[in-house]
């Protein structure tokens, strides 16, 4: 099964599948490897397919493109479950940007496709993200040791989760 391609809405911000146009700007998001309008393109036309589906994350008043949401790793039949991972561009972190995309996305997946269970991941030298998930109310659930490899060393990677019903459509 494939998921439908709809817009979704919130307070500062609305997430949608990206299109072609969108092209250009997705090159300027700060996206290290993504980083010249051909390979924008490339990854554009591949961003909307089974199992990983990218939204980007939209300021409502200008339209500008800030960030993406990436949900993957889904399991619609048996467990019900997803995986999240978002990315803001560096002029606008630290304005709660990220927490009001995740905050979008998960009341996306709870509500609409019916799930019971999202998962996240963080790096263990990354405390935004590890904050923005505990803030948002996931739960740490375990760790995988030096999984990955980040500025010369290896690094742990920290695995949390959000039961739907934990979650109280914050
Ligand atoms: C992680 C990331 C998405 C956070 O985005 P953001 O829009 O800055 O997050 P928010 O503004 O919603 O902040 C959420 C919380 O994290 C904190 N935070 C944000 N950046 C931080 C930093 N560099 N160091 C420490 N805390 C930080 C904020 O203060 C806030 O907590 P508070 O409300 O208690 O003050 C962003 O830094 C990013 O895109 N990083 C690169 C990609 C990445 O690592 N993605 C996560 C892995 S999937």
């Amino acid at each position: 099964m494939k998921l439908k391609k709809e817009k979704i809405l919130g307070e500062r911000i609305f997430l949608r599948p990206f299109n072609q146009k969108d092209s250009l700007e997705y090159s300027k998001l700060d996206r290290k490897l993504i980083n010249t309008l051909g390979k924008a393109k490339k990854f554009i036309a591949s961003s909307w397919k089974k199992d990983s589906y990218y939204f980007g994350v939209f300021l409502n008043e200008t339209k500008k493109l800030i960030g993406q949401v990436e949900l993957c790793h889904m399991n619609w039949w048996e467990d019900k479950a997803g995986e999240i991972c978002i990315f803001i561009k560096k002029d606008f972190r630290k304005l709660g940007y990220a927490t009001e995309s995740t905050k979008a996305i998960i009341n996306f997946c709870f509500n609409k496709l019916k799930f019971r269970k999202i998962y996240a991941d963080a790096d263990s030298t990354n405390l935004a993200s590890q904050k923005t998930l505990k803030k948002i109310g996931f739960k740490l659930e375990g760790k995988i040791r030096e999984k990955n490899f980040v500025n010369g060393k290896w690094t742990d990677e920290l695995d949390y989760g959000l039961l739907k019903s934990e979650w109280r459509g914050k």
